[in-house]
């Protein structure tokens, strides 16, 4: 999703947007581009690529010298990706970076032309600069608030008036904006990381709020550009946890980081060895009476809440649906008033979750948001809310948030059971004391099997495709091995529910197909080594994940590659397993030469449809 960042103070201006637009990349880009007031005339550098060519392009045409000024890196949405639809856009006054989507640029587009407005790119976001020129009374917070009013979507924008060349105007509705302030110095980003260099506090900027930034501090105004004062907000986490910390990736470095995220999630929410949900607004009494449950999320999200599903079926007995937050939000979905949905959702900003959230809202169930990005639309939303604590997720592929969704989607699971009266006091207290073991069992699997993942993900790169196979919990987890798998490494991969191969995908096990089986349900563990025998006796390579327990039982030949994650409380075992798959994916990208940080066409945050 694209990136804005914005500066004004003593510092070199286009250094600092360059640097802050870095810690932004995350979120997936294609072009890049900043504009800065020198001599008060507004001077604009874009270019399709990344930040290095961007950069490459300052030094040929000369680095804008100045102390104001906005940045942008782009993810295509409207126009491909190129110089001229790269942002800044500009009419003749105005120069402006865009996060979002404005849903009505067509009809505002004809109305511009109408007027004798020429366009230079195929963006929705030029679209806003022109009617901003066009509706520019020497005004510019009433200007933006009248082009505000117009604008249908979703938009964050960092705006400068030629004609105000010691400002920078900033304004939001759906995509996220902060504004950071420091001594002399004012920022605006997308994302907290992007100021962290410069300054720890920040303001979040609310639905149609307009901040004016100079270099005394900023200022703001509401819709009806009543001023507003705003709470000052201090990051809790800096930039250490924002950088690589000698890992070659963020992506293994976030895998490394999970025992700590379980540890920092669970243990501020368990009191006497039981589950304690009261700071998130969640009371047994609160809980008791939901007979429904849906779970709507995007991706790994929502790969976390089919996990979720299981266990809360199986331990409080609620019914539990999980869908697809963009399929939720256009079906017109069964919600009653008085059932419960639970949003999952890493950076609490995706645009499906969003409007899956605010619609079931609409139908009168109560929400409860499992968020990891403090402040996020979703957390400031929801009714009840319980962040993960993972910290700041860099890498594009989801490693230690959805450890830390699987974690709170247990402490989750054990109070609805204890509400429902269907899980003792001390059998709970059993299961939250095998819950606060799982951070040493994650850091046991990262150290024991990280080399043999290693190993094995030399094999896997050559191949085509690849089958990921298991029953029950071991089958919501191997979706979410197989999407790691898929996203970072660009092998085809699916995942099925190992009793359904012989009903088709049996059919497409050749010699090349390496087949992943996840086996950590005892009770199961029989059927799914009859379907591994199966599909090797047709010739599929086996690569077998499975608890030592299971592994010692193993008849010789039965898989190519065995890798042994501890026994836990078998409830729990997703929580281990899933480390084996994310090190296989991220080992079968770098052995491929992929950057399993920034993968191909994917974003961190997806903040439009
Ligand atoms: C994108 C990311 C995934 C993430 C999904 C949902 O596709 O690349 O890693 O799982 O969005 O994002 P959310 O922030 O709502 O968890």
């Amino acid at each position: 999703m694209c990136g804005i960042v914005g500066y004004i103070g003593p510092k070199d201006c286009s250094d600092v947007l360059v640097s802050a637009l870095t810690k932004l990349e995350y979120r997936g880009y294609d072009s890049a581009g900043i504009a800065v007031f020198e001599n008060d005339a507004i001077k604009t550098v874009k270019t399709q690529g990344k930040l290095k060519d961007l950069e490459d392009k300052l030094k040929s045409v000369g680095k804008p010298q100045g102390h104001v000024g906005i940045g942008h890196t782009r993810w295509a949405t409207h126009g491909e990706p190129s110089d001229i639809n790269s942002h800044p856009h500009s009419g003749a006054r105005v120069t402006i970076v865009h996060n979002g989507i404005i849903e009505n640029y067509i009809e505002l587009k004809e109305f511009l032309i109408s007027k004798g407005r020429e366009f230079l790119s195929e963006t929705d976001t030029e679209v806003v600069a022109q009617l901003l020129d066009y509706k520019y009374n020497g005004n510019p917070l009433e200007t933006i608030d009248s082009v505000m009013a117009e604008l249908k979507g979703s938009f964050a924008l960092g705006i400068m008036f030629k004609d105000f060349p010691d400002r920078v105007f900033a304004v939001r509705r759906e995509s996220p904006l902060i504004v950071g302030v420091a001594e002399g110095e004012c920022f605006i980003a997308s994302d907290v990381p992007a100021i962290l260099k410069y300054t720890k506090n920040y303001y979040l900027l609310e639905h149609d709020e307009i901040a004016t930034l100079t270099k005394d501090g900023v200022n703001f105004v509401d819709e009806h550009l009543d001023p507003i004062e705003k709470e000052l907000k201090t990051a809790d986490w800096d930039m250490e946890a924002a950088e690589k910390s000698g890992y070659p990736h963020f992506m293994i470095k976030e895998i490394n980081e999970q025992p700590d995220a379980i540890r920092t999630t669970i243990m501020p929410r368990i009191k006497e060895g039981l589950p304690c949900l009261e700071e998130c607004g969640i009371t047994l009494e609160k809980i008791k009476n939901f007979k429904n449950i849906t779970i709507v999320a995007c991706g790994t999200a929502m790969h976390a809440g089919m996990v979720g599903k299981y266990v809360i079926e199986d331990l409080a007995r609620v019914p539990v649906n999980v869908d697809i937050a963009s399929e939720f939000r256009y079906r017109n979905p069964i919600i009653n008033e008085g059932d419960l949905v639970i949003i999952i959702s890493q950076s609490g900003e995706t645009a499906d979750s969003l409007a899956a959230m605010r619609l079931a809202k609409q139908k009168g169930a109560k929400t409860l948001a499992i968020v990891n990005a403090k402040g996020s639309s979703i957390a400031r939303e929801a009714d009840m809310l319980i962040y993960t604590l993972a910290g700041p997720e860099i890498a594009v592929a989801s490693t230690k948030a959805y450890i830390t969704q699987l974690s709170v989607m247990y402490l989750f699971a054990f109070e609805l059971a204890l509400a429902k009266e269907t899980l003792s006091e001390p059998e709970c207290k059993r299961l939250v004391s095998a819950l606060i073991k799982m951070p040493e069992a994650v850091s046991f699997v990262i150290k024991n099997c990280e080399e043999k993942c290693k190993y094995i993900a030399t094999k896997l790169i050559t191949s085509e495709s690849l089958l990921y196979i298991g029953r029950g919990l071991d089958y919501a987890l191997s979706m979410e091995g197989s999407l790691k798998l898929k996203e970072v490494s660009y092998i085809h991969s699916e995942s099925y529910a190992a009793g359904e191969l012989k009903h088709g995908t049996i059919s497409l096990i050749d010699n090349e197909m390496p087949v992943i089986s996840v086996a950590t349900q005892t009770d199961i563990i029989p059927k799914t080594i009859s379907n591994i025998v199966e599909v090797k006796s047709r010739g599929a390579k086996i690569i077998l994940v499975c608890t030592d327990v299971c592994a010692r039982g193993l008849k010789d030949g039965v898989a190519d590659y065995v890798i042994e994650i501890p026994h836990t409380d078998e409830l729990l075992m997703p929580i281990t397993a899933v480390v084996p798959l994310q090190m296989l994916a991220y080992y079968t990208a770098i052995n491929k030469g992929n950057d399993p940080d920034k993968p191909r066409n994917l974003a961190k945050s997806v903040t439009v449809e």
